[in-house]
C-alpha cells in the first residue's frame, strides 16, 4: 500500500490539507481498482481522481493569483508538469488497460509527487495565506477545468 497522507504533510490550512488526504485516498482506491477491477470500475475510480486532482489544483491556482502570490509562476508550472504526466498515465490506461506502469503510478509515482509538492511548494503557499490580514482564504472546488 502506498504512503497515506500523514500528519507531517499537514500545511495548517484546512482546504489544502482535506484536499490533499483526498487525493491520497483517491490515488489508492484507484490503485486498488487497477489491480481488482474490471475496467469500467478502473476508469470510473481514475476519473474521480482525475475530477478531484483538476479541482484542487485549479483552486490553488485561483487563490494563488486572487492573492498575487509572489511565487506563483513556478508554483502553476509544477502543476501544469504533473497534469501532463498525469494525461500521459490515461494514455497508458486508455492504450492498454490498468498495466503494472498505471499502478505503479498510483501507487508511488502520484504519492511521491504529492509528498514532495505539498512540502516544498504547498507549505509556503498555505503561510503565504495564512499571513494575510484577511486570514486563510477558502480554496473553492470549482470543477472549472475538466481533464477527458
Ligand atoms: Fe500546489
Amino acid at each position: 500500500m502506498a504512503a497515506p497522507w500523514s500528519p507531517e504533510l499537514t500545511v495548517n490550512h484546512a482546504d489544502m490539507d482535506r484536499q490533499h488526504a483526498d487525493l491520497f485516498r483517491l490515488a489508492e482506491a484507484a490503485a486498488v481498482a487497477a489491480e481488482h477491477q474490471p475496467r469500467s470500475g478502473v476508469e470510473r475510480a481514475i476519473q474521480s481522481l482525475a475530477d478531484a486532482l483538476i479541482d484542487h489544483l485549479s483552486a490553488e491556482d485561483a487563490v494563488m493569483d486572487e492573492t498575487l502570490y509572489p511565487e506563483r509562476g513556478r508554483h502553476k508550472s509544477a502543476h501544469e508538469l504533473f497534469l501532463r504526466d498525469f494525461l500521459q498515465l490515461r494514455a497508458e490506461l486508455d492504450e492498454k488497460g490498468p498495466t503494472p506502469v498505471v499502478v505503479d503510478w498510483l501507487r508511488r509515482r502520484l504519492p511521491e509527487w504529492l509528498r514532495f509538492h505539498i512540502l516544498v511548494n504547498d507549505v509556503p503557499l498555505a503561510s503565504h495565506l495564512a499571513s494575510r490580514p484577511s486570514g486563510p482564504r477558502v480554496l473553492r472546488r470549482g470543477a472549472s477545468r475538466r481533464l477527458s
